[in-house]
C-alpha cells in the first residue's frame, strides 16, 4: 500500500519534470512552442513583458545549430589508435602488415621518389645567390616528393637535431611526407607505419625483400639487386661542397643506399639494436629537457630518445642510444646524419621515435612550460619556428598529444618490465605458499570427514616460514 502510493508520486513528479502541463496539449506539441506564461497573459510568454524571460527560438533551421545534426545523426567516433573519417587511418607496425599491405607501402614510397612535389620548391643557393648570376633568375627547382622530404632533413640539420625541437621537428616533417603521399595517392588514410627498432640483437627484422630490402648478394653494403629500393639514389651527399663553396644542395641524385647493418666493425658498441628497456626507461624521464637543451644535456627525455645520453638519462659522450644507436647500426646512408632520409628505413625509425615521443606525452602530461622558450639552439624556442617549414609552423603546434590534437596515434603494444630475479623468486614462493596451503586445507578437510589425524599443527609453521623467506627476497 505504502509503496504504491509512493510510486504513484515517483511517477507523478517524473512526468512534470518532463514538460509542463501546460505545453502538453494536442496543440501545444504541434505548434512546437513551449514558452507558458507566469501572469496567463497571452502576451507575456516566459516573462518577458516584466523583462524575465524571453520565449528563444532553437532554430533548427541555422545548418550549423547542434553540429552536425541537421545533416547527419550517425558518424565514425574511432576507437583507441584509428582516425580519419571513416577510422580507416591507423599507423602500424610494418612487421604486423599483411604480404598486400606491406607491397602497397613499399610503391607508395617508390613513387614518392618518382613524383614531383605539386606544391613547393627547393632553393638551391644561399639568399646572397638566389637571385642568379643576372640577378633576375632565381636559383630554386623543383623536386619529387621524397627528395623534398630528404633535403627539409639537410637543410635545417644540425639546427633540428640536438635541441628540445628534434622531437617535434621530426614530428612535423613525417606528417608533411605522410600528407604529402596522402594527396599523392588520393587516400586521406594513408598512413606511415613504423618500425620498432628496440628489439635488441644485431639483426635488421625489416631488412628483407619483403620489407625494406635484404643485403645484396654482391655488394656487402648495398641493397638486393631484386628490390626497389636498390634502385634509389641519394641527393644531398656533397656536404663539404656545400660548406667551402657556400651553395646549398639540389636535386642531383649521386649514387645509389649504402646499407650494412650491423657491419660496423670498428665499433662494437654500434652492433646491437636498442633494447626494450631502453624504451621502458627513457619513457619514465620526468624532465622533457634540460640545460643546455643540447646533444649534452643530463636527464632529459628529449636527449635520451635522441640518443646521446644513457635511456636513464645520464650524457655520456661515448654512448649512442635509441634514436642514434638504430641510426648508427644501419652503417650506411641511414648512419650520416645529413643524408640519412635517403634510406628509407629512416622514416620507419623516425615513426617509432615520435611514437615513443607521444607515449611520453601520454604518461607525463606536459604543459608548454615543460618545453623551454628560450636559450635553445637555432630554431628551437617555443614559439620559434621551425626550419624549413611552409607555412611556417613554431615548436609549441606540435608539443601535443597526437591522438587529441593531431588526428593520429600509434598501434603499438609498449614493452613491459620482464620480472628481476628477486620478483621471480618472490612468485614462485608465493605459488608454494598457495599450494601448500591448499594441500593442507584439504588435508584438514580429509581429516575431518574421516577424523583419523590433525593437520593443524603444521599449519603455523609453514606459513611462518614461507612468510620468512618471501619476505628477504623481497627486498
Ligand atoms: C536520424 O535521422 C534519420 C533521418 O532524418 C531519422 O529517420 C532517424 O530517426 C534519426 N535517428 C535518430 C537516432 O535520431
Ligand atoms: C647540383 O649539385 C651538384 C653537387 O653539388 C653540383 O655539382 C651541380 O653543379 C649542382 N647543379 C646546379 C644546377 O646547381
Ligand atoms: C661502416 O663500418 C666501417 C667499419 O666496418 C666503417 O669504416 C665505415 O665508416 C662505416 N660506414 C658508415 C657510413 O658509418
Amino acid at each position: 500500500m505504502c509503496w504504491s502510493v509512493f510510486l504513484v508520486c515517483v511517477f507523478i513528479t517524473l512526468m512534470q519534470g518532463q514538460f509542463p502541463p501546460e505545453c502538453m496539449t494536442p496543440a501545444g506539441l504541434r505548434s512546437g512552442t513551449c514558452c507558458p506564461s507566469p501572469t496567463g497573459l497571452s502576451n507575456d510568454k516566459c516573462g518577458s513583458r516584466t523583462g524575465r524571460g524571453v520565449c528563444y527560438p532553437h532554430y533548427r533551421r541555422d545548418d550549423r545549430e547542434r553540429w552536425p545534426l541537421r545533416f547527419f545523426n550517425r558518424t565514425c567516433r574511432c576507437n583507441r589508435h584509428f582516425s580519419g573519417y571513416n577510422c580507416g587511418q591507423l599507423c602500424r607496425n610494418i612487421i604486423q602488415m599483411s604480404p598486400k599491405e606491406k607491397q602497397a607501402f613499399i610503391n607508395a614510397l617508390d613513387r614518392a621518389k618518382r613524383t614531383t612535389h605539386p606544391d613547393l620548391m627547393i632553393c638551391t643557393q644561399r639568399y646572397e645567390e638566389i637571385f642568379g648570376l643576372d640577378g633576375n633568375t632565381m636559383q630554386c627547382e623543383s623536386t619529387t616528393i621524397y627528395n623534398f622530404f630528404v633535403w627539409t632533413n639537410y637543410y635545417s640539420v644540425g639546427k633540428t637535431y640536438m635541441g628540445p625541437g628534434f622531437v617535434t621537428w621530426d614530428r612535423y616533417q613525417l606528417m608533411q611526407l605522410e600528407r604529402d603521399m596522402q594527396d599523392m595517392l588520393g587516400d586521406p588514410t594513408f598512413a606511415l607505419p613504423y618500425w620498432n627498432f628496440a628489439i635488441g640483437g644485431s639483426e635488421c627484422d625489416i631488412c628483407t625483400d619483403e620489407l625494406l630490402g635484404a643485403r645484396s648478394n654482391f655488394d656487402m653494403n648495398g641493397i638486393s639487386s631484386n628490390f626497389v629500393f636498390s634502385q634509389w639514389w641519394i641527393i644531398c651527399e656533397s656536404v663539404e661542397e656545400y660548406e667551402t663553396l657556400g651553395t646549398i644542395c639540389n636535386s642531383t641524385e649521386s649514387h645509389p643506399i649504402r646499407q650494412n647493418p650491423a657491419g660496423n666493425m670498428a665499433q662494437p658498441m654500434i652492433h646491437k639494436l636498442p633494447k626494450p628497456q631502453d624504451v621502458i626507461d627513457c619513457l619514465e624521464m620526468s624532465h622533457f629537457d634540460t640545460p643546455p637543451f643540447y646533444s649534452t644535456s643530463s636527464q632529459s627525455f628529449r636527449n635520451s630518445v635522441e640518443g646521446y645520453s644513457v635511456p636513464q638519462g645520464k650524457y655520456d659522450p661515448a654512448v649512442w642510444s635509441l634514436h642514434n644507436l638504430a641510426n648508427l647500426f644501419l652503417n650506411g646512408t641511414g648512419s650520416q646524419i645529413h643524408l640519412s632520409p635517403n634510406d628509407p628505413i629512416f622514416v620507419l625509425l623516425h615513426t617509432f621515435t615520435n611514437a615513443i615521443f607521444d607515449e611520453w606525452i601520454r604518461i607525463h602530461r606536459p604543459d608548454a612550460v615543460a618545453y623551454p622558450k628560450e636559450s635553445t639552439p637555432i630554431g628551437h624556442n617555443l614559439h620559434f619556428n621551425m626550419v624549413p617549414f611552409w607555412p611556417p609552423i613554431t615548436n609549441a603546434e606540435m608539443f601535443v598529444p597526437a591522438p587529441v590534437s593531431l588526428g593520429y596515434s600509434y598501434e603499438i603494444q609498449w614493452p613491459t618490465l620482464p620480472f628481476t630475479l628477486s620478483e621471480v623468486f618472490t612468485i614462485v614462493i608465493v605459488v608454494m605458499v598457495l599450494v601448500l596451503e591448499s594441500a593442507h586445507a584439504s588435508c584438514e578437510c580429509t581429516a575431518r570427514r574421516r577424523d583419523w589425524i590433525s593437520c593443524s599443527g603444521n599449519k603455523p609453521a609453514v606459513t611462518q616460514k614461507m612468510n620468512r623467506e618471501g619476505r628477504s627476497f623481497s627486498l
